[in-house]
């Protein structure tokens, strides 16, 4: 799943980022070597486990202990609190806030209060400020936004393609629950995508969506069988030029009965599903980005069976634009179609946007500054960016000792916290370990860029010097 991935300020907190989820972590006993990493990707379990733990080790709350190739977790007193925010299935009504210094949200004529969705002292808590201020944006919903061209653009493909046929909803508040977000869509319990250092929760029970695909079961049940849904989606990461903790997804789903694929002389709803898949997507692609060489390939995803990646031969190499399958019976059965076929898609519009707009940069789409927001109109797919303004990068190193818990993505939090947009990137450019200490060191370079102006030596000193005290505060890691 972070396969369609592309990118907001982080604030870690109150010391090292604690919290569970206690059962995730307590399922980490189970997590076998072929955990996948993501929704998407095999990964180490060795990775999995430490960042599953280290992302939100609490230095009270969690305890992790290493027994030989695997971790187990163990937890005292942890505070495992539901909040119900009851912002469950609302609609985003009122197009988008800015919530800079909100304190609170308007979602869909409910209220979000930062106070429900922030909370330092709260161990089943990692939502940073920074990421509080992202949601209600609704980038998607802005005609002359490249997310919102982008999404116009699919929506007429289907409209034209299939005519009153989809459904379309980019008003879903993102707050979901966990059930939502994993159960329902089959991701199992330990599943590295539902760990505290690559999603953002709520509590112990609510999270910031991580993909669109939870919203598929509640659709189902509120009888929905082909529908669109386009939302912001959030997610713990790396800081580079393709990643943002928050970005934009769209989600297609589509049911078929029986009388479908019979009366289309098909005895097999899973093949003729696939086909009208794959058929529907190579129509997208070629709407999107011309007469261009396609390809799929076979893939993982937990709700998905088979399921498929479509890559597209663009400017001299292959692109993944897609993820799709054809629905796990499972989640229609749970969800009251039992009997049916079904498949979905997901892809990620930043993602898009920025190969079809050429945007070099994630953060350029949250960017107010009309150099940026000027160059794009309704209805014009493609229209070429042409860069404003191109300041410096500053490069600062830091190297220290790591604990068994660092995280790289806690690195992250730290340094957008500090710099927000500023971070253009951080990348790992040194790592030794010291065999008689036992102790390994890495050395980060973080680049500090801002799209609007130059910076000042003092000013990226003094986010240097910030980053320098928490990273050794929040992260239990020793600067050398
Ligand atoms: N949810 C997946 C992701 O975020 C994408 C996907 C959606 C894949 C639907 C298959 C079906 O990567």
């Amino acid at each position: 799943m972070y396969a369609l991935r592309c990118s907001v300020t982080s604030v870690l907190r109150g010391g090292v980022q604690t919290g569970p989820p206690i059962l995730a972590m307590a399922a980490t006993l189970q997590m076998s070597l072929a955990a996948p990493k993501a929704f998407g990707k095999p990964s180490d379990l060795g990775k999995s486990v430490s960042s599953l733990g280290a992302a939100r080790l609490g230095a009270t709350e969690l305890k992790l202990v290493s027994i030989g190739a695997g971790v187990v977790s163990s937890c005292s007193s942890v505070r495992v609190q539901r909040q119900n925010l009851g912002l469950g299935v609302e609609r985003l009504r009122g197009g988008f806030t800015t919530a800079a210094t909100a304190s609170a949200v308007e979602v869909g004529g409910s209220t979000i209060s930062r106070d429900d969705v922030v909370r330092e002292d709260d161990p089943t808590n990692n939502v940073p400020d920074s990421v509080f201020t992202k949601i209600g944006m609704q980038l998607h919903t802005r005609d002359d936004h490249p997310l919102g061209i982008l999404k116009n653009t699919i929506y007429e493909y289907f409209d034209e393609s299939f005519p009153e046929l989809f459904k379309k909803f980019d008003n879903l508040a993102p707050i979901v629950s966990v059930k939502a977000n994993f159960d329902d869509v089959l991701t199992p319990p330990d599943h590295v995508s539902r760990s505290y250092n690559d999603t953002y929760y709520v509590d112990a029970n609510t999270v910031l969506r991580c993909h669109t695909s939870a919203h598929q079961a509640e659709m189902l049940r509120a009888g929905h069988t082909h529908f669109l849904v386009t939302g912001d989606v959030y997610r713990r990461d790396a800081i580079d030029a393709t990643h943002y903790p928050v970005f934009h997804q769209m989600e297609g789903f589509r049911v078929f009965t029986p009388e479908e694929w019979e009366a289309a002389g098909s005895s097999d709803g899973t093949a003729y599903a696939a086909q009208d898949l794959k058929k529907t997507l190579e129509g997208l692609a070629r709407r999107l980005f011309g007469e261009v060489e396609m390809r799929w390939v076979d893939c993982y995803f937990p709700f998905t069976e088979p399921s498929y990646e479509l890559e597209i031969f663009f400017q001299g190499k292959w692109l993944e634009v897609l993820g799709c399958g054809v629905t796990e019976q499972a989640i229609l059965k749970n969800n009251g179609r039992d009997g049916t076929v079904a498949w979905a898609f997901g892809l990620g519009l930043e993602r898009l946007a920025m190969v079809l707009f050429d945007i070099p940069d994630i953060r350029l789409f949250w960017t107010n500054d009309s150099r940026f927001t000027s160059q794009f109109k309704s209805g014009q797919l493609g229209t070429k960016f042409k860069a404003y303004s191109k300041y410096p990068p500053c490069y600062k190193d830091i190297s220290f000792w790591i604990s068994e818990q660092f995280t790289e993505n806690n690195l992250c939090e730290v340094v957008r916290g500090i710099a927000g947009d500023l971070a253009e990137e951080v990348v790992l450019i040194d790592e030794f370990t010291n065999p008689k200490k036992g102790l390994t060191s890495h050395c980060y370079r973080i680049a500090y860029r801002s799209m609007e102006r130059s910076l000042t030596d003092e000013e990226i000193n003094e986010l240097q010097s910030q980053v320098r005290e928490q990273v050794q505060t929040k992260l239990n890691v020793t600067l050398r």
